[in-house]
C-alpha cells in the first residue's frame, strides 16, 4: 500500500460497523435536517470539549461567518487575522463588508504573535482570530488580556486543533466564540463537509443559532438576517461514531509525531516542529522546516519524497497578505514587517500525518529525508 498523506480509508474500514450503523439509522428515520441526532451530536461534543456550548453547523468556513455575524461584524469593522493561516480565517470578514487586517506568527509554533497584535489595533478593530494552526494552539493568555483591555471579541479558528489544549483548557472555549471544521482530513473528520461554532456564551450560542437557521427561531417568523447552515444529520451520526475515538486518533497522531521526532530530530537542515510548554499539540500536521529560507530547496526536497512515493505538502506557500485578493488592500497589509510569516511559507514541509501512519512507513519517509541531504 502507498503512503498517503492522509489515509481516510484505513480508518474507516477499522470503525466500519459502528460508521455504517449510524447513517442507516439515519436513512432509517429520514429526519435528514437537524433533528435528535444532530442534538445529540452537539451535546456529545460538549461534553467532548469541558461542557462549552455546540452548534452544529455546515463547514468550518460557515462557522466564522456564523460567529463574526452574531457579533455584528460588518461594514467599516476590522478584524485581526495571522497572514499564515488557510483563507476561510480572513474570507467571512471580507463577506460582510470588514476588513481583515494581517498579523505576523511566532516562527516557533507558527501561530498568530501576541505582540504583533497591539500595534494594528485602532477604534475600528472589533476582533482578534487566533489560529490554532497544524494542532496547537496560538498563546492565548495575552491575547486575551489585550481584546479585554480593548472591549475586543476573540474567535479561536479551532478547524485544525480539536482536542488540542492550552494551559489545560480545550482549544476552541477559550473566546467569546471558538469554531470547528469536521472536513474529512480533520482530525475529527466527516464525510463531507462539517463544522461547529462554539461559546461559552450562552446569549452569544443562542444568536450563532438564531442565524444558522435562517434568522428564525420559530419557522416562518424570521427575525434576523441568518444563513442556511446546518450540519446534516447524516454528518452528526458519522461523527457521533468517530467522537468517542478522538482520544485515541489523538494519541495515535502524538505517537506519530513523537517518532517522527527521533528520526529526523538531529538533521541539521531541518527542524521538527516545536511543542509549547503552555500546552498539547494534536498534530493536525506535522511541519518541518527546511532551512535556508529558500522554496527552491524545500520544493526540490518535495520532489525527491515524490520520486520515492512519498507525498508530502506545503500549508502555505503563500501568505494571505501576497495573495491577489488582499495585496493591493493598504488596511489588511498594512504592518510591513511579515518576517516569519515569509520564512515560514519558504520553509515549510507537511510530512504524511494520519491515525493508520505506521512505524515503518515514518522510518521510509525518514530515509528519503536523509538521502536527500546526503544527495
Ligand atoms: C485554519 C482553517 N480555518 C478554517 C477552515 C475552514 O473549514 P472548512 O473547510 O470546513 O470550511 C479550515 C479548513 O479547511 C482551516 O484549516
Amino acid at each position: 500500500m502507498a503512503i498517503q498523506m492522509v489515509d481516510l480509508r484505513g480508518q474507516y474500514l477499522r470503525l466500519k460497523d459502528e460508521i455504517d450503523a449510524g447513517i442507516a439509522r439515519i436513512l432509517d428515520t429520514t429526519q435528514f435536517i437537524r433533528g435528535a441526532e444532530l442534538d445529540a451530536f452537539e451535546s456529545e461534543l460538549s461534553g467532548a470539549l469541558d461542557g462549552v456550548g455546540t452548534l452544529g453547523v455546515a463547514n468550518g468556513t460557515d462557522a466564522l461567518q456564523i460567529a463574526f455575524m452574531a457579533l455584528g461584524i460588518g461594514p467599516g469593522d476590522e478584524v485581526i487575522t495571522p497572514s499564515f493561516t488557510f483563507v476561510a480565517t480572513a474570507e467571512a470578514v471580507g463577506l460582510l463588508g470588514a476588513t481583515p487586517v494581517f498579523a505576523d506568527i511566532d516562527p516557533a509554533t507558527f501561530t498568530i504573535d501576541p505582540d504583533a497584535i497591539a500595534p494594528l489595533i485602532t477604534e475600528r478593530t472589533k476582533a482578534i482570530v487566533p489560529v490554532h494552526l497544524f494542532g496547537q494552539c496560538a498563546d492565548l493568555d495575552p491575547i486575551l488580556e489585550l481584546a479585554c483591555s480593548h472591549d475586543l471579541a476573540v474567535i479561536e479558528d479551532t478547524a485544525q486543533a480539536i482536542g488540542a489544549r492550552y494551559k489545560g483548557r480545550a482549544a476552541g472555549t477559550m473566546g467569546g466564540f471558538g469554531t470547528l471544521s469536521f472536513f474529512p482530513s480533520k482530525n475529527l473528520g466527516c464525510y463531507g463537509d462539517g463544522g461547529a461554532v462554539l461559546s461559552p456564551i450562552d446569549d452569544w450560542l443562542a444568536q450563532a443559532r438564531l442565524i444558522s437557521n435562517h434568522g428564525s427561531r420559530k419557522k416562518y417568523h424570521n427575525e434576523v438576517i441568518g444563513v442556511n447552515s446546518r450540519l446534516d444529520a447524516i454528518q452528526a451520526a458519522i461523527l457521533r461514531a468517530k467522537l468517542p475515538h478522538l482520544e485515541a486518533f489523538t494519541a495515535a497522531r502524538q505517537a506519530a509525531a513523537d517518532r517522527y521526532d527521533a528520526l529526523l530530530g538531529d538533521m541539521p537542515q531541518i527542524s521538527v516542529p516545536t511543542r509549547a510548554d503552555y500546552g498539547t499539540h494534536v498534530f493536525h500536521q506535522y511541519t518541518i522546516r527546511v532551512h535556508g529560507n529558500d522554496p527552491a530547496q524545500r520544493d526540490a526536497l518535495m520532489d525527491h519524497l515524490k520520486g520515492h512515493g512519498i507525498p508530502s505538502y506545503v500549508y502555505y506557500p503563500v501568505p494571505l497578505h501576497l495573495l491577489p485578493l488582499y495585496k493591493d488592500d493598504a488596511d489588511a497589509c498594512r504592518l510591513g514587517d511579515m518576517t516569519h510569516t515569509l520564512q515560514a511559507a519558504n520553509e515549510v514541509l507537511s510530512l504524511p500525518m494520519h491515525t493508520e501512519l505506521t512505524a515503518a512507513e515514518q522510518e521510509q519517509i525518514a530515509d528519503a529525508v536523509r538521502a536527500f541531504f546526503a544527495g
